[in-house]
């Protein structure tokens, strides 16, 4: 575990799906804190056409009160630009996301320079965390699970990230992503990640414990009997 001096008081929780019953189903838990989206995301629900996703992330802000981040298709400089900036003049708490590409990286200083916050996505190493950090991002995004997938320990990652902005005290923070299961949201809690983006799954897995459930049927029983 890392000794960091945490600078914010909680760990913030995001979900990670553009599934607009989950996403009303965290909230209604009290302790959503944001939402990620990506295109493959998007897909998984049918939202397609420029229109319709730009409803959707509206749609998305109204229900959270939070950061939502909102991938740019593009991968060359101006193509980012243009997206994010009507991503961002869709609502206030449009966070643009962008891949860490060697224009991604230009997009997000340019982003940084103008006020527009950012989350440089598809992160597997610290050098690329540097990076964006020292471009003004917002967020990062070091994806767990896919390095699990790969027999590299995605905790590693995180724990290399938050000791190198800690050195320096970058402000960019740790979203935790693909994030696949509630062990995954502990394990980043311990290193210090600032934000676990989720699936509802592994979000509602923090509730469980068998000992709560049989601890409480005795309590129901002992009540009941002492009527
Ligand atoms: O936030 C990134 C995430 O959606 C990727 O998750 O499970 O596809 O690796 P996964």
């Amino acid at each position: 575990m890392n000794t960091f001096v945490q600078n914010q008081t909680s760990m913030k929780f995001f979900i990670d799906t553009a599934n607009l019953d989950q996403i009303k189903e965290a909230q209604d838990l009290g302790v959503l804190d944001g939402v990620t989206t990506n295109p493959s995301l998007m897909a998984k629900e049918g939202i397609h056409g420029d229109a319709r996703v730009k409803q959707h992330y509206i749609d998305i802000c109204n229900i959270v009160d939070g950061d939502v981040s909102a991938e740019v298709i593009s991968t060359d400089f101006a193509g980012m630009v243009r997206e994010g900036e009507a991503l961002a003049a869709l609502h206030p708490q449009i966070v643009v996301k962008v891949p860490m590409i060697k224009d991604g990286i230009k997009a997000i200083k340019y982003f940084s320079d103008k006020g527009i916050r950012t989350n440089c996505t598809l992160i597997f190493s610290a050098g690329q965390a540097l990076i964006a950090a020292k471009a003004g991002a917002t967020y990062v995004s070091p994806f767990l699970g896919r390095l699990d997938d790969n027999s590299t320990d995605g905790m590693d990652l995180i724990a290399q990230i938050r000791l190198i902005y800690d050195n320096y005290m970058f402000d960019t923070q740790i979203l935790a992503a693909s994030i696949r299961h509630t062990m995954h949201i502990v394990r980043c809690a311990e290193e210090g990640a600032d934000v676990a983006t989720c699936p509802l799954s592994a979000i509602l897995g923090l509730l469980n414990h068998p000992l709560t459930d049989i601890g409480l049927a005795k309590f129901l029983a002992d009540f009941e009997a002492n009527k």
